[in-house]
């Protein structure tokens, strides 16, 4: 089966930070992403958010802009983490604010039928909190996993991810890790609940993600997955592979030992780059990775994971990994 690739249509909108409040670029439809998108070479499906941006688009705009360019939907990720839940969607301390973001995400959930996508994303980057003593920790995290598990019961027919991250923008967040993730799913119980591994998000949260994507698997969990690069400190959603390509292997590698199968998905943010060159850039990257594991000697690395070997493990990583960057 050919490998299919994928990217939130975030990839090709342009960006305002707490700096270039003016932005970084002028604002881009999700007309005109769809139309970007569409210009990378071997991109199969996107990821949208919810409401679309830009503009007032029908599900049916959007399916004409994406049929034009003949792409699919992955997943679409309801917006909420804006101003109007800057205290939280699924903890927010008001039950109306926390109805409105129920109420958004099953918007969504028609979205997602319609569009036929594989899943709806949950990132509930304003679910957390900032300082010492600002929040009550049971009744937040008994409400991260209320609001999760109240969409789940009441949409059996879809999937819902979650894509946990440390911090940013809430200080720290509930959701913040691959182990507290798959606690919370347990805790809830229900079977169309997985988690979406950002591999940046796992990585500058400290974890290995290709030990994060093991745990996940094992558990039934995993459900999707995106790359993308940092330094370790900050999500800085820079150019898969530009900076830790033998850690994306080893993350590719366990994938495929779990003949985990999905999109491999970009999740970049290119403040002063091209997007389209970017995505390719990136895709190309993939495409190596893809080789490399084909020429991965899969049985003398078996035999040297059996034994805790670590150089000879590293080199049979490495020389197939180098001769296909
Ligand atoms: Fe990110």
């Amino acid at each position: 089966m050919k490998q299919k690739f994928g990217a939130g249509i975030w990839h090709f909108a342009t960006y305002v930070d707490r700096y270039a409040t003016d932005g970084y670029g002028e604002p881009r439809s999700v007309i005109d992403a769809i139309e970007l998108a569409g210009k990378v070479k071997d991109l199969s499906v996107v990821d949208i958010n919810f409401p679309f941006f830009g503009g007032n688009f029908t599900n049916e705009k959007i399916k004409a802009a994406l049929d034009k360019v003949n792409l699919g939907v992955v997943g679409i990720t309801p917006e909420i983490y804006t101003k109007e839940f800057r205290k939280g969607a699924f903890t927010n301390p008001d039950p109306g604010i926390r109805n409105r973001a129920h109420e958004l995400i099953t918007q969504a959930c028609e979205a997602v039928r319609f569009f036929n996508a594989s899943y709806v994303k949950l990132w509930p980057g304003q679910d957390g909190w900032d300082y010492p003593f600002q929040v009550d920790h049971g009744t937040l995290w008994k409400n991260s996993m209320d609001g999760v598990a109240r969409l789940a019961s009441e949409n059996p027919d879809l999937k819902f991810v979650i894509e946990y991250k440390p911090r940013e923008p809430r200080v720290k967040m509930s959701y913040d890790s691959v182990a507290r993730t798959l606690l919370g799913i347990e805790k809830i119980g229900l079977p169309n609940i997985g988690i979406l591994l950002d591999f940046g998000h796992a990585i500058y949260g400290g974890e290995s993600a290709a030990d994060s994507a093991q745990l996940a698997i094992d558990y039934g969990r995993l459900f999707g997955m995106d790359v993308n690069d940092n330094y370790r400190s900050w999500d800085d959603d820079l150019l898969a592979g530009s900076l830790h390509p033998i850690e994306i292997f080893e993350f590719f590698y366990v994938l495929q030992k779990n003949k985990w199968e999905g999109v491999w998905q970009l999740d970049q943010f290119p403040f002063r780059e091209d997007s389209v060159e970017m995505a390719n850039q990136a895709i190309d990257f993939l495409k190596s990775i893809n080789n490399a594991l084909n020429d991965l000697d899969v049985k003398a690395l078996q035999e040297a994971q059996s034994n805790h070997d670590a150089m000879k493990a590293l080199k049979i990583a490495q020389k197939a990994l180098y001769k296909n960057l």
